[in-house]
């Protein structure tokens, strides 16, 4: 295995849509080696995700693992995934407008906008359909923090980066993040549950729950 070089903001492979895998190919020796290579990359640079185009293999294809992280200490733990060809279907009422109650604003990261932070207001719960490392089929809703953390690692995947979507007042560098952005204000979740407490940040398969 290898640690890959990350692409930086600048680079030119961060903002071309990634191609689709064909299946033959998942389980070929070149992709199961970039596979491992990109889990290795990640988990190195701490991060919480990583997507193909970020090591500058512009395919449909990420990997996701939240254990114990020094960036990102409040996130939930979530078991390595490997995601390919991933579409994401936001579950809310309407696509016009967000309802607090269906957003999840976060302060995110990215691996290849070092040092830079910036609060990201997405839908707090998603459908994901992809396939895995196996070339199983993925059919699962991911709500909360876990709901953010894949709508980022696919955004890459059609080119798009967290500062395209971030409030542009938001957006600092990490010691200034460290310094200035009050814990509660770094993840909002804008579902309370009737006790007060936030709403699940969980991954669940979607049969019985769309
Ligand atoms: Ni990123």
């Amino acid at each position: 295995m290898a640690i890959l070089k990350i692409a930086q903001l600048g680079e030119p492979v961060l903002r071309e849509p990634a191609r689709a895998l064909d299946e033959t190919e998942i389980g070929s020796e070149p992709i199961q080696r970039l596979i491992a290579d990109m889990v290795e990359t990640m988990r190195d640079a701490n991060g919480a995700g990583l997507a193909a185009p970020q090591v500058y293999r512009s395919l449909q294809l990420c990997v996701i693992e939240v254990g114990e992280n020094p960036r990102y200490p409040a996130f939930p733990a979530i078991e390595l995934r490997v995601l390919i060809n991933p579409r994401l279907t936001p579950l809310v009422s309407s696509h016009d407008v967000l309802l607090d109650a269906e957003s999840i604003s976060m302060y995110e990261g990215c691996l290849s906008v070092s040092g830079l932070r910036g609060r990201v207001t997405r839908p707090r719960k998603v459908r994901l359909r992809a396939l895995d490392d196996a070339g199983r089929a993925i059919d699962e809703v991911w709500e909360g923090v876990p709901a953010a953390i894949v709508q980022h690692e696919v955004d890459h995947l059609h080119a798009t980066l967290l500062v395209d979507r971030a409030d542009p007042g938001s957006l600092c560098f990490l010691r200034e993040y460290d310094r200035h952005v009050p814990s509660k204000e770094r993840i909002v979740d804008g579902l309370t549950l009737p006790d007060g407490s936030a709403g699940p940040s969980r991954i669940v398969p979607s049969e019985g729950h769309v």
